[in-house]
């Protein structure tokens, strides 16, 4: 569904991502795991257009069936995200939650709902949707009217997850959705990814937790300063010294 190919991202003259090819088949779990500074909320952002790749290729296949733009000759990657602004990248049906939960603190929790259904006319698929991300965190449902900005940390997040998933998403991209959540709610929020993933939606789940992250993903990759020096089943990676040691605490 998903496929980076050599892909190389800068910020001014820092060179962040040195070359990094992945891929994500439909109705996986992918996790990137990886320390502080390794690369991988950059490359989140330039999957989802935020930041531009200076070099390489990202491909999304844009239809389940292989109808669509994707299925023309030429095209048997997908079409090209790169160097597409960040809106269409989303109305493809790629959806970020991102990093530090980065709700609208000002906004009520309904209203921030609202925001990730903006691009939508299917009213009936919206309504459907919110039910889904009520029974999903039945919190937000109590919350409606509560500004974003007051809810804990851990609402916050459940938000900027359920704000995400009313954009109806093909694939979600979750920047850290345990940080700085207390142990039993980071045990909930992974139950949540699982049953996200279950419901249909391809998942690429960026984590610091690398143990919490490969025991619901089914394939994963680890980055070090912008390369990915590991990659394979989630398993194996769990089972793997080098992984057990730099990431595991082992
Ligand atoms: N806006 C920026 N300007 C300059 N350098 C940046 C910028 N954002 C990130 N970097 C650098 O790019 C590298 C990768 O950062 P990135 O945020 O992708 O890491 P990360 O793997 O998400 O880390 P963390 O786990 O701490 O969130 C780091 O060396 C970081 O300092
Ligand atoms: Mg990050």
């Amino acid at each position: 569904m998903l496929i980076l190919d050599s892909v190389h991202t800068y910020y001014g003259h820092i060179h962040a991502l040195k070359g990094i090819s992945l891929r994500v088949n439909e109705g996986e779990v992918v996790t990137l795991i990886g320390s502080n500074g390794a690369g991988k909320t950059t490359t989140l952002n330039t999957i989802s257009g935020v930041l531009p790749a200076r070099a390489g290729a990202i491909y999304f296949q844009d239809s389940p069936q292989g109808g669509g733009s994707s299925s023309l000759p030429g095209r048997e990657n997908g079409i090209r995200l790169d160097r597409m602004p960040a809106h269409e990248v989303a109305r493809l049906g790629v959806s970020q939650s991102p990093e530090g939960r980065k709700i609208f603190a000002r906004l009520s929790v309904q209203e921030n709902l609202a925001m990730g259904a903006f691009a939508r006319t299917d009213s009936d698929g919206v309504r459907d949707d919110l039910e889904r991300v009520f029974e999903l965190f039945p919190r937000l449902k109590e919350r409606l009217s509560q500004p974003g900005g007051t809810l804990s940390g851990g609402e916050q997040q459940m938000l900027a997850i359920g704000r995400a998933l009313m954009s109806s998403p093909r694939i979600l991209l979750l920047d850290e959705p345990s940080m700085g959540l207390a142990p039993l709610l980071v045990q909930q929020i992974f139950q949540i990814i699982r049953e996200i993933n279950a419901q249909g939606t391809t998942i690429l789940l960026v984590e610091q937790n690398a143990q919490a992250a490969l025991q619901v993903a089914d394939r994963g990759y680890v980055l070090e300063t912008g390369n990915i020096v590991l990659s394979g089943a989630a398993d194996s990676l769990l089972a793997n010294p080098q992984v057990a040691e730099a990431y595991l605490g082992i």
